[in-house]
């Protein structure tokens, strides 16, 4: 039986604690589900009651997020990370057992009420998983000794703060320093440089560094802040992207982890030059760990007057940040997708033009840059603009954080120049005998064995940061559905091309990996590409299938060898899709029965 007053005092608790502000519905959805585990029918009611807006608009932010429950679900929910890495490290045989440690049988509750076992996609800890989340928080390096001590844990009711310290732990595993994970935060020292230049001065240094954004797309970073800049309208903001969901990319982390107050200061920066008041750190869900010392990190700065109230004693300069948490949503990280979320609801990308930077968050001028190209933003105000294009190579100036993981003898995360050659990357993690690596996530590029000479750089195989690697013995079919599944799984359904197509290549994938694919199929997974590449909305359906069709151009035999000797085969059996309605019809006749001819 619900209790009433529990439930009623959690949702007053949560509404007024972020002043019944509507666009604070994320998390305040978060903050009630950590109190009742779930968010009842009644709950959605007084949430909405509570923000004077429409059920249905609570309904449609509650059920859009993967991290939020509308249905009972276990007193533990245990999720099990699930990027092609976590599976090449025998996640799903780890995912089996804990699931016959409760008597389950798929993604589920125990009959008992204690636990949901489920799966996830990447949880950004590529070089130390298998992981798994334990409401929310992230335990690392699972092995079979691991999901029975989680398992006994459970059942016998400790609380999380209880669980043995060394299950949550995080390494940042730094492998390749270079100016930016080398170099210290001496705090105030780039944001003073940067407002004795002035707001033109800096913006000046931004152009000559010529930084592109280090969140996939690339973009200039001076040229995005001077339209915000020149953009009507106020107070303008700032936003750190944190939302790092692409599968095999975990450099933010690594950063937010150590190296924060190079963020924050990055966005004061921003701020300086923009002419912003307010900031938001958008921080992906499985990150949760880092929510506490981010914040410490926050008020450090507030106390040295670097954020706040006329900053640095410099008057008419006022800026804060917020830290605002994401909720398992892929497609977030799509800018105008992250604004939406920010407004409290579903994450669905907007239409573009206008661009945030003329409108973005509540209509205003506001500027979305990845983590790590806030930390560049603060090196080339301590540095200078020219400084930073002395490193890398023309198109793409100074240096670019990896993470490394798969089959590779040093996983973690490594910064060189722009320009290095994938070859040389794989030596350092100890990977000389990959067949294959799959650079930029799941929206990426994979790079067969006899393409290692090229270049990590916009000028040749960009990235946001991650590289997954793939050695002898690897099958590039199973790749291929692992990235096939994550696109179905991610697809926000906004539009046709992307929400049906997504499904579509992921079912012809799964035909061909099951030994019932044609060539007929392979024919229609490159229809299927195109025709998203050319119709969705955003990035996540115009790259969805970009790395099947990669794998299967580079992997031909892979695919070939497990296709069927027919030119078609239908994906599923329509006699037997019939039964039920023979059943119902008392018939089982021979008419009662389809029977299927192709011509060859
Ligand atoms: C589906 C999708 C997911 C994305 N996820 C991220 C992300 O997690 N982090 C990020 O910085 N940019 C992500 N981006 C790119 C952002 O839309 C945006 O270009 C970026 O944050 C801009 O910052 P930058 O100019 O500093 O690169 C994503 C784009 C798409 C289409
Ligand atoms: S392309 Fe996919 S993720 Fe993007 S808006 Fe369309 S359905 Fe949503």
């Amino acid at each position: 039986m619900p209790d009433d007053d529990l439930e009623t005092r959690a949702v007053d608790a949560a509404l007024d604690r972020h002043r019944r502000d509507r666009t604070r519905l994320v998390e305040i959805l978060r903050e009630i589900q950590d109190d009742l585990r779930w968010l009842s029918p009644d709950t959605l009611t007084a949430v909405a009651a509570g923000l004077g807006v429409s059920r249905a608009d609570v309904e449609a932010t509650a059920t859009f997020y993967a991290f939020f429950a509308t249905r009972p679900r276990g007193r533990t929910r245990i999720l099990f990370s699930d990027n092609v890495t976590d599976r090449m490290a025998g996640n799903r045989a780890l995912y089996r057992r804990m699931l016959a440690q409760f008597g389950l049988s798929g993604d589920e509750t125990s009959a008992d009420g204690r636990v949901s076992v489920g799966l996830t996609a990447c949880t950004g800890m590529g070089d130390q998983g298998p992981a798994i989340l334990v409401d929310g928080r992230v335990v690392t390096r699972m092995t079979a000794d691991r999901v029975d001590a989680v398992a006994d844990l459970v059942r016998r009711d400790v609380a999380l703060a209880d669980w043995p310290e060394e299950f949550f732990r995080v390494d940042d595993q730094v492998r390749r320093a270079d100016v930016l994970l080398g170099g210290p935060w001496v705090p105030g020292e780039s944001l003073s440089a940067a407002i004795a230049r002035g707001r033109d001065g800096m913006l000046a240094e931004m152009r000559a560094s010529n930084l592109r954004g280090r969140g996939g797309a690339g973009f200039t970073t001076a040229v995005k802040w001077m339209a915000a800049r020149d953009a009507a309208g106020g107070p303008k903001v700032i936003v750190c992207n944190a939302d790092e969901g692409e599968p095999g990319t975990f450099k933010d982390r690594v950063l937010l982890a150590s190296h924060a107050g190079k963020v924050f200061e990055g966005m004061a920066v921003a701020a300086w030059c923009v002419g912003a008041s307010e900031g938001f750190l958008y921080l992906r869900g499985e990150y949760l760990h880092l929510k506490a010392p981010l914040e410490a990190v926050l008020a450090d700065m507030r106390a040295r007057g670097l954020l706040g109230r006329s900053v640095l004693g410099t008057e008419g300069f006022d800026f804060d940040v917020e830290i605002r948490m994401g909720a398992g949503a892929y497609v977030c990280g799509e800018e105008t997708a992250l604004i939406e979320s920010l407004e409290g609801k579903p994450g669905r990308p907007r239409i573009r033009p206008p661009f945030p930077v003329v409108r973005g968050y509540l209509g205003r001028p506001t500027v979305v840059n990845n983590v790590e190209t806030l930390c560049k933003a603060h090196e080339i105000a301590k540095r200078g603009g020219a400084w930073f294009a002395g490193t890398g190579t023309r198109q793409s100036t100074g240096t670019k954080l990896l993470s490394i993981s798969g089959d590779c003898d040093r996983p973690g995360v490594y910064e060189y120049p722009f320009g290095v050659a994938i070859a040389e990357v794989l030596a350092d993690c100890g990977a000389e005998r990959a067949i294959a690596v799959q650079v930029g996530g799941a929206s990426g590029v994979l790079v067969a064995a006899d393409d290692f000479r090229r270049r990590i750089a916009f000028e040749d195989v960009p990235t946001a940061g991650a590289m997954m690697v793939f050695g002898p013995g690897r099958d590039l079919v199973d790749v291929a559905a692992a990235f096939a599944d994550f696109f179905a799984e991610e697809s926000c359904g906004f539009c046709t091309p992307c929400r049906v197509g997504t499904r579509l290549v992921k079912r012809l994938v799964d035909k061909v990996a099951a030994g019932h694919g044609t060539h007929g199929d392979l024919l229609e997974i490159r229809r299927l590409q195109s025709l998203m590449a050319r119709t969705s909305h955003c990035g996540l359906g115009q790259t969805a299938a970009n790395a099947v069709v990669d794998a299967l151009e580079r992997f031909r035999p892979a695919f070939e060898r497990r296709l069927a000797a027919v030119d078609f085969e239908p994906a599923f059996d329509l006699d037997a899709s019939l039964a039920t309605a023979r059943r119902l019809a008392g018939r089982d006749d021979a008419d009662a029965h389809l029977v299927q001819e192709f011509e060859p």
